[in-house]
């Protein structure tokens, strides 16, 4: 089988310039005479991949000097944990909003280690539009958003004002899809396995004036300390060598293609591709308030009534359209229906050919 259209919302599809690039070095990197993965992670070759996985993320991202860029591992998930333990340290009182799955993840684990002050929810209906921020507590130690909701397919186009509370964003499956002002953000992190590589790697950038606020790494658990995690440049311990070398590779490739710039460029025209066929179809539809809707995670329903038949119909889209190779578009079991997730890599050829698929689609079933 040829290559498929992956619009899994992570892992997900990487540029085929990277995978080429990886595969012919991998027996042996830059005449090394071995793979990556056979690596030590304190030799030369090493130390030169991870610095310049770093040099390339800031460059990319525009990060000023005054932040940290840490390679973490435990996936974004564990950064829900490590920032209440390493920030709760004024008040133990967090500002978040609740905005999907993942956020809800945040907040319980900010209340494991104090206390989470919900400012604006979506819970009532169903996670599909942002909230407006009700307010922000003036003792907060920070102030917790995620950024782009993967499930519900919402995003932040503007960011909130926290005034001098500072602001901690998970921005797993929004990270460089389109420009964003890192000096907004106390902390950012995410997971890489959306737009920046394999799993495995966890992108944390944290202002080193926050970060100054942590406990000191001997009060932590070691693997658990911003703190330490700085001190040694990501190798206190063995760091997943081979995800990283990925991630660098995948900043070369976005710099080669014009930088981020350009990226927001082409997500920009397969996202309008996609809500303007979804817009105009009588058969499928956005269940997403369109002033939020998310860049990279593109949620669609039927307007099939009957629930019984409408599981039928998602069944047969997604059995149809993997055969075609169209893959992973089943919706998240707590949304329902279909989900296209249109990361970096996936080119505008994948969303023109699942476009004309789903035309067909309707045609046949409206
Ligand atoms: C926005 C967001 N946050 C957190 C996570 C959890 O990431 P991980 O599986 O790396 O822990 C995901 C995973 O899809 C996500 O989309």
């Amino acid at each position: 089988m040829g290559r498929v259209y992956n619009f899994s919302a992570g892992p997900s599809m990487l540029p085929e310039e990277v995978l080429q690039r990886a595969s012919q070095e991998m027996l042996d990197h830059e005449g090394s005479g071995q793979s990556v993965m056979e690596m030590s992670h304190r030799s030369k070759q090493f130390a030169k991949i991870i610095e310049d996985a770093e040099r390339l993320v800031r460059q990319n991202m525009a990060i000023p000097d005054s932040y940290e860029v840490l390679f973490l591992q435990g996936g974004a998930s564990l950064q829900f944990t490590m920032i209440p333990m390493n920030f709760l340290t004024g008040s133990k009182k967090a500002d978040i909003t609740l905005t999907g799955a993942w956020a809800q993840k945040a907040y319980e684990e900010i209340n494991r280690l104090g206390t989470a002050v919900v400012q604006g929810s979506s819970k009532d209906k169903k996670f599909s539009y942002l909230p407006p921020i009700q307010g922000v507590s003036p003792d907060a130690d920070f102030f917790h958003i995620t950024y782009n909701n993967t499930i519900e397919g919402t995003q932040y186009h503007t960011l909130p004002d926290t005034g001098t509370v500072p602001l901690v964003a998970d921005i797993s499956s929004g990270i460089l899809s389109e420009p964003l002002d890192i000096g907004r953000f106390a902390l950012a992190y995410a997971g890489a396995q959306k737009n920046l590589g394999p799993a495995g790697v966890t992108l944390v950038i944290v202002r080193k004036d926050f970060l100054a606020k942590a406990p000191d790494a001997r009060d932590l658990p070691p693997m658990l300390s911003y703190k330490l995690m700085a001190e040694h440049k990501s190798l206190y311990n063995t760091p997943p060598c081979y995800a990283i070398y990925i991630l660098k590779l995948v900043q070369e490739w976005i710099l080669q293609i014009g930088g981020v710039e350009a990226l927001y460029k082409a997500n920009r025209q397969k996202a309008e591709l996609l809500y303007g066929y979804l817009d105009s179809s009588e058969f499928f539809y956005s269940p997403v308030n369109k002033a939020d809707r998310s860049l990279m995670n593109i949620p669609f329903i039927t307007r099939i009534e009957d629930a019984e038949k409408a599981e039928e119909i998602n069944k047969l889209f997604v059995k149809e359209a993997e055969q075609v190779g169209l893959v992973n578009l089943a919706g998240h079991r707590s949304v329902g229906g279909m989900r296209a997730s249109i990361y970096n890599a996936m080119p505008l050829a994948g969303v023109e050919k699942l476009v004309s698929f789903m035309k067909d689609f309707e045609k046949k079933h409206k």
